[in-house]
């Protein structure tokens, strides 16, 4: 049975809260941006929560039964898989990309072509992947911004211990590029 089923997406919406409280950490220790991706965006909610502050969000989502479950406008989601196959004639550059809990999902190869697309896409990537994608970052002269990510950190700090930003708390990564 496919993990990510109508089920997993509704059970998602119990977690949505958590945006409003994110967002508002990632805004405060990055510039505004003009335009946001969230690879793997599942209900949407971060989407949701950009757009609602007037920041233009794009989700990409690969499981069609999110779209019966989005919390955004479900033409700010777009089905496609950057993980399939190394992508030339990328849409336009986003500001900030988010990529959470989408990388031990795939295979390493799926990984390799995914953080190859990614790393096309912008120049700050704000991940709780693990290494694998990671290796990929570095090699495309995006280095760990540690600073940002112990300051978003110290920020979501309050919250951590709760379920819904545990994970996000402790693995957050920003990698950046000049
Ligand atoms: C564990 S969920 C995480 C959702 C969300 N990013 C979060 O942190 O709450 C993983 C999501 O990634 C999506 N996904 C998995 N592989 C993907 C791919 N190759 N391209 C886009 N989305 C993918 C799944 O459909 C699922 O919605």
């Amino acid at each position: 049975m496919n993990t990510f089923n109508d089920l997993y997406f509704e059970k998602r919406l119990n977690i949505a809260w958590r945006a409003k409280a994110v967002v508002d950490a990632f805004l405060k220790h990055f510039p505004v941006p003009s335009l946001v991706y969230d690879i793997g965006c599942s209900v949407g909610e971060f989407v949701k929560e950009f757009n609602s502050r007037g920041i233009k969000a794009i989700g990409y989502e690969v499981s069609t039964p999110a779209l019966k479950h989005l919390l955004c406008q479900p033409n700010d989601v777009i089905i496609r898989d950057w993980s399939a196959r190394i992508v030339k004639g990328l849409p336009k550059p986003a500001d900030l990309l988010l990529f959470f809990e989408v990388a031990p999902f795939l295979t390493d190869n799926q990984q390799r072509k995914m953080a190859l697309n990614l790393v096309n896409l912008t120049k700050t990537i704000l991940t709780t992947s693990p290494e694998e994608c990671a290796k990929y970052f570095l090699e495309k002269d995006f280095y760990e911004d540690f600073l940002t990510e112990r300051e978003i950190k110290n920020t979501l700090e309050p919250l951590g211990h709760k379920p819904a930003i545990k994970s996000l708390y402790r693995s957050l990564k920003v990698y950046r590029k000049l």
